[in-house]
């Protein structure tokens, strides 16, 4: 097809980058009655999605097949979002932007970014006198097409732009728009990647379930799809219980078998998770739901190590279920446990990034934007936006109300599962962990002091004590071990 050279300054926003989600957002904003230029590297694409959906109906295209046209098709101050792969095609994307860009506008990453290239990538385009966006977008392609959640990092001055654009085309909880301004620079994409970080953990505690509930109840993918979908009219309610429902439902046509027992149990992951976890290392920040259910990823996919663990008899023993309607409440409830916590510990990420990397994050506003539009979208997101907009520096979520009432009530039914799967062999590694993250965190007393010792001992590393104020070291090698004041 021919794609004529667009008018100079009659686009809104341009979008550089029409894979699935780049095409679904820029249909999006057509869609919402602005102007949008497209730009891809390879034409086909852009030549594809004017074919496809360029009738005028859908809204205003304004394609080019130049990058120097596309630039001249926006509006100033010019917006141009980018839609490629995260790291090294990014960067170059954004040079070849810059190169054509003027002060004041404004390049977004709509990609999932490592926050730290954001932060590092904001500081070279402000030194352009341009504006660099980070922005997370969580919803998948259906999101991207008819509304996701927006996380935008940035300038306020570029939100100030950006903001209602986005905000529009963005989904919408109760009239609600699903987009707020997150803070600077590398804001946007860190609460994405923790959002992300949650999401592995929720797959992975939901998976834990189902795997229970197959191995307890001894029916098939069809029962238990049943069971979520009852689930998903009470507290549990979430996109993410809603597909489970519908993937354990679906049957292969050419087998007649669920599809879910032809799908190879190797998870696969991008990497988001990964640096939810690596990021959390460096904050100290104990996120072990999201580290477990980043490792369960690996270990699903350690095809050598499963592989010569077959010696080991693989084999859970069969559960010992005897009230078949008790278990499936105890699996319901201690998968609601764990999710608190997933959730807890995600948001005590985000509360450490927030201060070392000063970004002064609105916590209640980001659980807000969670509301509709993400993967994890979730009824309970509301409770979580109600406890940080009435107590801004909470440092627990789990312990404020109404979770810490509804986690008290929980943990005992997230026991009896775990003790359950222990004895039969069934790997819970998210509910394990969540109860022992729970017992941890409530612990008048924990074995820390003996590490502590056992530090001093070694390495002179120090201890406090309990009974009076300083620094001590025990001088183990000497008769009588005495002890010293440090300081
Ligand atoms: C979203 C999703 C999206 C993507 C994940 C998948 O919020 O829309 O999180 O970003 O589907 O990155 O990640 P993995 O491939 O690592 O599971």
């Amino acid at each position: 097809m021919t794609i004529p050279t667009p008018a100079a300054a009659s686009a809104d926003i341009g979008v550089y980058g029409l894979g699935v989600m780049g095409s679904n957002l820029a249909r999006n904003l057509a869609r919402n009655g602005y102007r949008t230029a497209v730009f891809n590297r390879t034409p086909t694409r852009t030549e594809h999605l004017i074919a496809a959906h360029g009738d005028g109906s859908e809204g205003v295209f304004v394609p080019s097949l130049d990058i120097d046209d596309f630039i001249r098709s926006l509006e100033r101050p010019r917006v141009a979002i980018i839609m490629v792969q995260a790291g090294a095609a990014t960067d170059a994307v954004m040079e070849q932007l810059a190169e054509r860009m003027e002060s004041g506008d404004i390049i977004v990453d709509c990609g999932n970014s490592l926050f730290t290239d954001t932060i590092r990538r904001e500081a070279w385009a402000r030194e352009r006198g341009l504006h660099f966006v980070g922005a997370g977008v969580s919803g998948g392609e259906e999101g991207a097409l008819w509304g996701p959640s927006i996380m935008p990092g940035g300038t306020t001055e570029s939100y100030d732009r950006l903001g209602p654009m986005f905000e529009k085309i963005s989904a919408h909880y109760e009239g609600v728009p699903c987009c707020t301004h997150i803070g600077p620079d590398g804001a946007g994409h860190f609460v994405k990647m923790v959002h992300n970080g949650i999401e592995y953990a929720d797959m992975q505690v939901i998976a834990e379930a189902y795997d229970l509930l197959r191995h307890g109840l001894g029916t098939g993918p069809a029962e238990i799809a049943d069971i979520f979908s009852q689930w998903n009219t009470g507290e549990l309610n979430s996109y993410l219980i809603e597909i489970t429902a519908e993937v354990l439902r679906q049957v292969d046509a050419a087998t007649g078998t669920p599809l879910v027992d032809l799908i190879v149990d190797q998870a696969s992951q991008k990497g988001t998770g990964k640096w939810t976890v690596q990021t959390a290392l460096d904050l100290a920040v104990p996120v072990t739901a999201i580290g477990e259910a980043t490792f369960a990823r690996g270990a699903s996919s350690g095809t050598a190590q499963r592989a010569a663990a077959r010696v080991l008899n693989g084999h859970a023993a069969p559960l010992e279920v005897t009230d078949r309607d008790a278990f499936v409440e105890d699996v319901r409830q201690a998968l609601f446990a764990s999710k608190i916590v997933a959730y807890s510990q995600g948001f005590d990420e985000i509360t450490e990034g927030g201060l070392i990397y000063h970004w002064d994050i609105d916590k209640g506003a980001l659980a807000r934007i969670w509301r509709a539009g993400c993967i994890i979208r979730a009824a309970f997101l509301d409770d979580i936006s109600r406890a940080y907009d009435s107590a801004p520096d909470l440092p627990l979520l789990l312990a404020a109300e109404p979770f810490a009432s509804r986690i008290q009530d929980a943990v005992p039914s997230l026991r009896r599962v775990v003790a359950l799967a222990a004895s039969a062999g069934v790997p819970i590694p998210v509910f394990g962990s969540s109860l022992s993250y729970f017992d941890t965190v409530r612990a008048e007393r924990l074995p820390a002091a003996l590490i502590q010792g056992q530090r001093d001992f070694f390495g002179s590393h120090t201890y406090h004590r309990t009974d009076k104020p300083g620094t001590f070291h025990t001088l183990w090698a000497e008769e009588g071990r005495p002890e010293e004041q440090w300081d």
